[in-house]
């Protein structure tokens, strides 16, 4: 047992400092941690100020420097450590010759326990290190439904709720914060402790590929909104502790106003764009999440064009982060860069090039030290600490200035209390996540988000025995399920007496593995398809589902179909529990609807509610008839 400890302790005793600098590392500091008595850092009697200084104290500059990376964590197979491959270095490798701290958790969750299990394997080989300080494991959102059968519905998975797109549509603070409340639950239990959300870009440009992850078009209501998202993550004013998930927002300053609505993922897209001067109404949401608490900040990948800042990558941009939101806006939390702002990679088998827009010719050392400039405290999407050393070998970054992000970086970790216990209970995780009443109240918001678009003679609801009786057509739903749910399904429109449609927005595919995930482009269906759904509509009464993750151009959709609901990430249950009346729609629309591509493309990308003629305006939802007054679902 002994001989295993000193052999630990051994292989990750870092190789001397080969620097001209004076290395930070004392000697006799290690003769403290290594005797009987517990460090100061490791003492919860301590203030936490005083926990931060002496564990900076202990560390060398290299094992400072791991603190300022987060990547990827996969998960090995059958709950085992990645033994990494020709592209990425194992996780024994990031965190034991790395110094690595931080990672984003990826891959599925379909079983807690197990996630739970090899969570507390990552804790326990970061416990083995020298100095054991723990992980901070973050994720993107896992709480929003996604039309997968096969994983959507297993038990086990955290509750499915609709994208946030479908949350601002019903308009509601305290189901916001219920959310929030109930994901921070489901992430903690399996020791998710950071979230990469929320984001609250503005859909000022309604052909932005991401704009399906925002909270609408309009400041005001992100920002009611996103303050209970990040106090229900959070806790109430920003008291952050040992319950607490810490938030990232995203992404400023405000990620809405692409040029051409193309994304800055790629080099095509690397241009924001200010035509209406308004970058002001951008800050907004930003400016709330800082009053309420928010302890982490992304910047954007992309290059702002036209402006007084320069037309370099916000996170390489000293007057963004450091005068505009450290200085101007009083933020004083962690700065986080998007992910793989250095290095050149390859992601699901697509060459990326490293998103260092105005800056393509750099050097890897100049974009590190350019970001660290800026006033960035970690880099996301990124290992190389190697990097990091070499500058301050070379006095191009002083030693202070590393110091300054890395005790922001551990203080957040504990505050979060996971130095003090940075194990779960995979029993809890079994219990807690998917459990009944946190699925219950997800489904309920699946089904009150849809938003009644047109409901030409009150088609809807179709009466519950109808389900029986009537013929139905149905494309893009599930037929084995509408079956089972004792819907008569027949194959053409003609034999029908209902159709019932759900169709994505309209979008351009794009080729490449990653890119094609990004739905962007014309936001108007072909004339081809045009003419196929006008076919149905003059066939058959027909009721569409139109998922908006965009603002879709379809007039002749709201003409020819009997009725149109608006959904934003809803299961096919939720739509047949709509349509019967078992719940009724609630949603109002988070955007304006665009009446066509040419109004799109002749409105400015920064300025919200700017295309001419929109078919519906923001705010437009209808109600089914019987329901009554604004709190429909309330009085039936
Ligand atoms: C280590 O121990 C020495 C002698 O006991 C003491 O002077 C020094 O302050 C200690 N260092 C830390 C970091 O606790
Ligand atoms: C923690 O610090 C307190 C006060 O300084 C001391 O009394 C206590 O023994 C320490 N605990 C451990 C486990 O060393
Ligand atoms: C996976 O783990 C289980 C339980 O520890 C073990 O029985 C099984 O052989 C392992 N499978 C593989 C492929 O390693
Ligand atoms: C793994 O990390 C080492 C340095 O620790 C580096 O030399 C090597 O290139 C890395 N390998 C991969 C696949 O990233
Ligand atoms: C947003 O809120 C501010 C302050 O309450 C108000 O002056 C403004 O008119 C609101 N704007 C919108 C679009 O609701
Ligand atoms: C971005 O803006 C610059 C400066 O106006 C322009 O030269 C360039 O063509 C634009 N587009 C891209 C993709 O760089
Ligand atoms: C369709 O639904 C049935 C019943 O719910 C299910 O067994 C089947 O896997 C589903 N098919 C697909 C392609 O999702
Ligand atoms: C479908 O109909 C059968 C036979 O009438 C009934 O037993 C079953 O409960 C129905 N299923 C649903 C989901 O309504």
């Amino acid at each position: 047992m002994w001989t295993q400890i000193i052999t630990v302790l051994l292989a990750v005793l870092p190789s001397p400092v080969t620097s001209t600098s004076p290395p930070s590392y004392r000697p006799q500091d290690t003769a403290n941690m290594t005797s009987t008595s517990t460090p100061i850092y490791r003492n919860a009697t301590y203030c936490i100020n005083e926990r931060v200084s002496n564990l900076l104290s202990l560390m060398t500059l290299e094992e400072k420097v791991g603190q300022m990376f987060q990547t990827q964590l996969y998960p090995g197979p059958n709950g085992t450590l990645d033994t990494g491959t020709s592209t990425r270095n194992s996780t024994d490798n990031l965190i034991g010759t790395k110094h690595m701290t931080h990672f984003n958790l990826v891959g599925d969750i379909t079983d807690a326990k197990a996630t739970a299990e090899f969570v507390n394997l990552a804790q326990q080989r970061a416990a083995d290190t020298r100095l054991g300080i723990p992980l901070t494991l973050s994720s993107d959102p896992r709480h929003h439904f996604t039309e997968n059968i096969g994983t959507g519905f297993q038990a086990g998975s955290f509750s499915q709720w609709p994208e946030t797109l479908g949350l601002a549509a019903l308009r509601d603070p305290r189901l916001v914060r219920t959310f929030a409340e109930i994901a921070r639950e489901e992430y903690l239990v399996v020791g998710l402790r950071a979230a990469l959300h929320p984001q609250v870009d503005l859909a000022t440009e309604p052909r932005w590929a991401r704009l399906g992850n925002t909270w609408g078009e309009d400041a005001n209501l992100t920002s009611e909104l996103i303050v209970e998202y990040i106090k229900g993550f959070q806790g109430e004013d920003g008291k952050i502790g040992r319950h607490s998930v810490t938030t990232v927002t995203k992404h400023f300053p405000g990620a809405g106003p692409m040029e051409n609505g193309e994304d800055s993922h790629f080099t095509y897209g690397k241009n924001q764009t200010y035509p209406g001067n308004n970058l002001d109404y951008h800050l907004i949401p930003f400016k709330a999440a800082i009053k309420a608490g928010a302890r982490q900040m992304m910047p954007y990948y992309s290059r702002p064009i036209g402006t007084r800042f320069e037309p370099v990558g916000f996170s390489f941009n000293k007057q963004i982060v450091t005068d505009l939101l450290r200085e101007e806006l009083g933020f004083e939390g962690i700065v986080v860069t998007d992910w793989g702002l250095i290095t050149d990679t390859t992601i699901l088998g697509q060459d990326m090039p490293a998103r260092a827009w105005g800056l393509e010719d750099t050097s890897e050392l100049e974009r590190a030290q350019r970001i660290i400039e800026a006033g960035c405290d970690q880099f996301g999407g990124e290992a190389r600490p190697e990097l990091i050393v070499q500058l301050v070998q070379e006095g191009r970054i002083s030693e202070d200035r590393i110091d300054t992000s890395v005790r922001r970086l551990l203080r957040e970790k504990f505050l979060l209390g996971l130095f003090d216990d940075p194990f779960v209970d995979p029993e809890a995780a079994a219990r807690v996540v998917g459990n009944d009443y946190f699925v219950r109240l997800g489904n309920e918001a699946q089904r009150r988000a849809y938003t009644l678009l047109s409901n030409k003679d009150d088609i809807l609801p179709l009466k519950p025995h109808a389900s029986t009786e009537t013929k139905f057509y149905i494309e893009g739903f599930n037929a084995t399920f509408m079956s089972a749910r004792n819907l008569t399904v027949v194959v053409t429109p003609e034999e029908a007496d209902i159709a019932l449609l759900r169709l994505q927005a309209p979008y351009e595919p794009r080729p490449g593995g990653f890119e094609a995930n990004y739905h962007a482009g014309s936001l108007e269906f072909s004339p081809q398809e045009r003419a196929r759904q006008a076919s149905i509509f003059s066939t058959v009464p027909t009721i569409v589902d139109i998922i908006l993750d965009r603002p879709a151009a379809i007039p002749e959709v709201i003409e020819g179909a009997a009725a149109v609901l608006g959904s934003y990430g809803s299961g096919s249950e939720a739509f047949l529990d709509v349509v019967f009346g078992i719940t009724g729609p609630e949603g109002k629309l988070p955007f304006d609807l665009p009446r066509s591509m040419q109004a799109v493309e002749e409105a400015r990308e920064d300025v919200p509610f700017d295309t001419r003629d929109p078919v519906f305006r923001f705010g437009h939802g209808l109600r089914y008839r019987d329901a009554c007054g604004d709190e429909g679902r309330e009085c039936r």
